[in-house]
């Protein structure tokens, strides 16, 4: 992969598709950074009021329809940021537009039918296509890959274990949010709720690293999960097993825990471990911590994060000299994140929070 950013050459042309929350706290600051590769020229939002005010903040167009995006030659890139259940068929529409490459964030579909018409259609067009799992580019997860040697196969036991605050508090470190819609209170003790907390958990939270949990544990297909359950106010405790590895997720969003975002690999000889910054921090990369032998090596931090990663390795596959992720993995990753949600009907939420 490559990870320069290119200066020499004009800036590609990006055009975004849903401007609340994550495209003002995670990508503008991300693209600000990235000024002279990638330049912001088009916000798309279906309230017209956050789109002008979104699109005034980097000097683009704005417009409330997606075909008016589309149709804007000076577009190249377009990113998907609207809520998920527009992605697939706005990626679709991307590629039938023939832009230059899609960045759509996670999930990019909510079924194995919407995905498989996904990678039908970026593989009829040849517009590649990057989801933004953002740990995936982050530099620390990037060197570790580079570095830990046999380490996948001897992998026994992976935990993801995530400890945030709700999201507003951090997008309101980044920046003022415009057109914020404030989360309905809802029941959160019924079956339904519950079944749809760990859904929303899974597709919504864990799926960031599930591409990671992926890379050590490749027989996704014997999922087998051994526990699900939910913790208030939002959270969830989910045991599995792929193939021959244990697999542990777990999550809090709670306002009583330091954040912390943590991804482990253990095997017989050597683990990998990898503290990452939480979401919407503009703080550089994790920190890889490699133990072998009675020796660490630590990789990181590095000066950019994974979002910051992702819009780098864009512009590179926008422009022909980074290399998409093949259908099959995103196909995959996708197929294992819906195999885990999908896979036991969760025990009663807990009143306490994870430790
Ligand atoms: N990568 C990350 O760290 C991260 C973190 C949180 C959320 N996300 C993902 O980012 C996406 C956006 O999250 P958010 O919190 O900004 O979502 P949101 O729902 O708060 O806001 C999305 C914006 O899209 C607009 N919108 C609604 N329907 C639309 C449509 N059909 N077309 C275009 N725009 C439309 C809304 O008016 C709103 O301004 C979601 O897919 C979410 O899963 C990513």
């Amino acid at each position: 992969m490559s990870s320069q950013p290119q200066t020499a050459l004009p800036p590609l042309g990006v055009g975004i598709l849903g401007a609340g929350p994550v495209t003002q706290a995670i990508h503008l600051p991300s693209l600000a950074r990235l000024r002279g590769t990638l330049e912001v020229r088009h916000v798309m939002d279906v309230d017209p009021q956050v789109a002008e005010s979104v699109a005034a903040r980097v000097g683009a167009r704005f417009s409330t329809t997606v075909e008016d995006l589309l149709a804007d030659p000076a577009v190249d890139i377009v990113a998907v940021c609207s809520p998920h259940q527009f992605h697939a068929a706005q990626v679709i529409a991307a590629c039938r537009a023939g832009k230059k490459a899609v960045l759509c964030e996670k999930p990019f579909a909510m079924n194995g039918e919407e995905a498989a018409a996904i990678s039908a259609v970026s593989a009829e067009t040849g517009v590649p296509i990057v989801v933004g799992a953002m740990h995936t580019f982050d530099p620390a997860w990037l060197a570790a890959e580079a570095a830990w040697g046999d380490l996948p196969g001897q992998v026994h036991t992976v935990r993801s274990s995530i400890v945030l605050p709700p999201n507003p508090r951090f997008e309101d470190f980044a920046t003022e949010i415009v057109g914020r819609v404030p989360l309905p209170s809802r029941d959160s003790t019924g079956p339904e709720a519950i079944g749809a907390m760990l859904t929303g958990g899974v597709m919504g939270l864990a799926i960031h690293d599930l591409p990671l949990v992926r890379r050590f544990a490749p027989d996704f297909a014997s999922v087998e999960v051994l526990h699900a359950d939910t913790v208030r106010p939002f959270g969830y405790l989910i045991s599995l097993r792929a193939g021959s590895v244990t697999i542990e997720l777990r999550a809090a969003m709670n306002s009583t825990w330091e954040p912390a975002w943590t991804f482990e690999a253990i095997g017989n000889d050597a683990s990998l471990c990898l503290d990452f910054t939480p979401s919407y921090v503009h703080a550089g990369s994790a920190t890889a911590r490699i133990r072998r032998a009675g020796t660490t090596t630590v990789l990181g931090p590095f000066g950019h994060n994974g979002y910051e990663g992702e819009w780098r390795e864009i512009a590179a596959i926008a422009r022909g000299t980074g290399s998409a992720p093949s259908a099959d993995t995103l196909l995959h990753d996708l197929e294992f994140a819906l195999a885990i949600a999908g896979g036991e009907a969760p025990a009663p939420a807990r009143e306490e929070s994870l430790a």
